[in-house]
């Protein structure tokens, strides 16, 4: 039964419910310039799809995340790149 005063956090959707792709990041900062892209601010980390972007193409970063689950996959996700 869906309770009538359902909450987003109640319809959470594993692992997250809006990520977008990793390639996206990844062509903004080669569009800005890779040598020009000194360190990558994500406010809204979610599960890390900026953070592995710039993992890839060598980029410091530095993100927030006020959800500990997402925050937890996320630092997995970047974790398996090796
Ligand atoms: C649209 S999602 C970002 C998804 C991310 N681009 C990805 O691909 O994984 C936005 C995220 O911002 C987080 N968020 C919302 N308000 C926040 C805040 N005040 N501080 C830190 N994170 C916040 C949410 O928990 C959510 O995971």
């Amino acid at each position: 039964m869906v309770h009538p005063l359902e909450t987003i956090r109640e319809r959470k959707q594993r692992p997250h419910p809006s990520t977008f792709p990793v390639k996206l990041p990844e062509m903004c900062i080669k569009l800005h310039g890779i040598k020009n892209a000194k360190l990558i601010l994500d406010p809204l980390m979610g599960i890390g799809s900026t953070a592995i972007a710039c993992a890839k193409l060598g980029v410091a970063c530095v993100g927030f995340e006020v959800d500990e689950e997402y925050l937890r996959f996320a630092a997995q996700r970047i974790r398996s790149l090796g």
